[in-house]
């Protein structure tokens, strides 16, 4: 499959934020990802259900939300009546992994599992046949702009292994520090997704970054 795109709308202008969604559905993007953060596990907030509402009012493409919340379980539903069409929680913030993989498929959405740059990708295995997409946090999480953490592409390559002896359907998305430079690499490892943030609304033109991170030319 093509890899797809998923811009990181926390690098866009709120104050325009009507503007940005459209700029997304003319684009070669595939998906909107949208970080949810909650001051606790990481340290920063962003927006919640209302503004997720919002956006699905406009948005074309699927929404990919992204939650870095404790206790993630007691969003699904919110998240689920908000427009999520893929959540993805963290491995770090669930103590009941498989039970929460399978609340959110039950709710009728795509389930992803995220890992933070420290945890360990063998932690998935036992879940790896249940999972619908594995994040790949590549900076730690928090904050858009951030530098790329090189031990990303060895944790790709030992994720897209496991997928591929385990006969997952996993998709595997990479989240942070996505540039012109590393994408091509990040594909050839193994990447279905790739979120940019700063890569693309930080560009002259987020239509033609858009572009460029699609074709990787
Ligand atoms: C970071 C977020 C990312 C972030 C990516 O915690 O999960 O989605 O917005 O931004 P860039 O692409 O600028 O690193
Ligand atoms: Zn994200």
């Amino acid at each position: 499959m093509k890899h797809l795109i998923a811009p990181s709308m926390l690098s866009c202008n709120f104050l325009d934020l009507q503007h940005s969604i459209e700029m997304i559905n003319n684009s070669e993007a595939d998906w909107f990802h949208l970080d949810i953060m909650d001051g606790v596990f990481v340290p920063n907030i962003t927006f919640g259900q209302p503004v997720v509402k919002y956006i699905k009012k406009m948005a074309k493409k699927p929404l990919d939300v992204h939650l870095m919340i404790v206790q993630p379980e007691r969003y699904f539903q919110d998240f689920k009546d908000a427009g999520a069409d893929i959540l993805s929680f963290h491995y770090e913030a669930s103590i009941h992994l498989h039970r929460s993989i399978y609340a959110v498929k039950n709710l009728g959405m795509k389930a992803g599992v995220t890992l933070n740059p420290h945890t360990d990708v063998q932690l998935l295995e036992d879940v790896i046949a249940d999972v619908d997409m594995v994040l790949i946090m590549s900076v730690n999480p928090g904050f858009g702009g951030q530098a790329f953490i090189e031990n990303s592409y060895r944790k790709i390559g030992a994720l897209k292994e496991m997928i591929l002896k385990r006969n997952s359907a996993a998709l595997i998305e990479v989240d942070g520090g996505v540039t012109f430079d590393n994408a091509a690499q990040l594909v050839d490892c193994g990447v279905d997704i790739l979120v940019a943030g700063n890569t693309i609304f930080s560009h002259p033109n987020p239509t033609e970054a858009i572009k460029r991170l699609k074709m990787l030319q």
